[in-house]
């Protein structure tokens, strides 16, 4: 009896360790399972922009971050205007493991270090908005660039402004010399888009027969407060009307449209303003002819086009769906903007 019982006993214990053993196996297999399913490991994005007070960009970057899928993280940092703050933040970005980068440069001059940072650590880099020059962007194959064609906004706005300046003839030729007195509210110094949109604007009016007469210009470095300091001195300045008001941004527009409000000027006698962007505040006074026009920036269009070309790097996967020119670049088309067809931008 004592010997079947430890037997038994021992059988029992041998069955016991069996199941443990199963158990064991089971569960080290399940969480080979879960491994292999987490191999789409997820991908971080790192965003960085020049400033965190420019309107339109604030606007990018909420369309970029409305694409963010399950799976994705991103995070964003603005570097205040300063170069030395973004290689920074760039560079701990990329400490914390990024797989893709966005850079809205501070200088677009100034772009070595964070090439430098990328190009060492394999981490591939979309500037977008600000463009730095073709012999920057040429030195490591995964530079990319997302934005719009510069010429294209200031031919635009000139061509705009040229039809409106047509149909409203007297109106818009106050003083009725025959030539329209303008003035030009510019963005930033050295930004690829103040200059082209300033000369571009211009001569295209020129081109169209307008004849011109240049009264006065005004850096306002794309901000509404800046314009309206400016815009008021012109306005003081120029004993006769200023008739057109051709600003590189909306928010200088509004700017010029403040510092009307201010001196109480009448609606006869405000110039034509048109701006670029078409951001919310842009199209508003668009619809309340505060100003009469603008030329849309596609945000929306160029925050996709950011957010799938950082998704295929970060996989590694061919980017031929993207359709990019000459293997780099992505230009969003720009579109004229006034009272007829404003409805069709808001809420895009
Ligand atoms: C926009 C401006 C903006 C600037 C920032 C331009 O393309 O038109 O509104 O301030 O980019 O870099
Ligand atoms: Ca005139």
């Amino acid at each position: 009896m004592t010997i079947r019982n430890t037997f038994l006993q021992q059988c029992n214990r041998f069955r016991f360790f069996v199941r443990i053993l199963v158990l064991l196996v089971l569960s080290v297999s399940l969480t080979g399972c879960a491994r292999t399913q987490s191999t789409h490991k997820e991908i971080k994005i790192g965003v960085c922009a020049y400033d965190q007070y420019d309107t339109f960009l604030t606007q990018l970057i909420d369309c970029f971050d409305e694409n963010v899928e399950d799976g994705v993280s991103v995070e964003y940092a603005y570097a205040s205007q300063s170069q030395i703050t973004q290689n920074e933040q760039v560079r701990k970005m990329i400490e914390k493991g990024v797989d893709v980068l966005c850079v809205n440069l501070v200088d677009r001059t100034a772009p070595n270090t964070i090439i430098d940072l990328g190009k060492k650590n394999d981490v591939p880099i979309i500037f977008f908005n600000r463009e730095l020059v073709e012999e920057d962007i040429t030195q490591w194959p995964k530079l990319y660039y997302v934005g719009a064609d510069a010429f294209e906004s200031g031919i635009m706005q000139g061509e705009l402004a040229a039809n409106m300046i047509r149909r409203e003839s007297l109106n818009a030729d106050k003083n009725g010399d025959g030539k329209i007195q303008y003035v030009v509210l510019e963005g930033e110094a050295g930004h690829q888009d103040s200059i082209v949109r300033t000369e571009y604007s211009v001569k295209t009016l020129v081109d169209e027969g307008i004849d011109v007469d240049k009264v006065g210009y005004a850096i306002a470095n794309w901000n509404r407060a800046q314009a309206q300091t400016k815009m008021a001195q012109l306005i003081e300045r120029n004993d006769e009307a200023i008739e057109l008001v051709l600003a590189n941004n909306d928010d200088m527009a509004l700017g010029a449209v403040d510092a009307y409000n201010s001196a109480k000027i009448s609606a006869v006698d405000r110039p034509i303003i048109i701006g670029i962007d078409g951001t919310d505040v842009g199209l508003e006074a668009v619809v309340n002819k505060t100003i009469a026009g603008t030329i849309y920036n596609d945000k929306e269009g160029q925050a996709k086009a950011m957010y799938d070309l950082s998704i295929l790097l970060a996989r590694e996967e061919p980017l031929n769906s993207l359709g990019m020119e000459d293997g780099r670049y992505i230009r969003l088309p720009y579109q004229k903007v006034d009272a007829s067809n404003v409805l069709q931008f808001i809420h895009k």
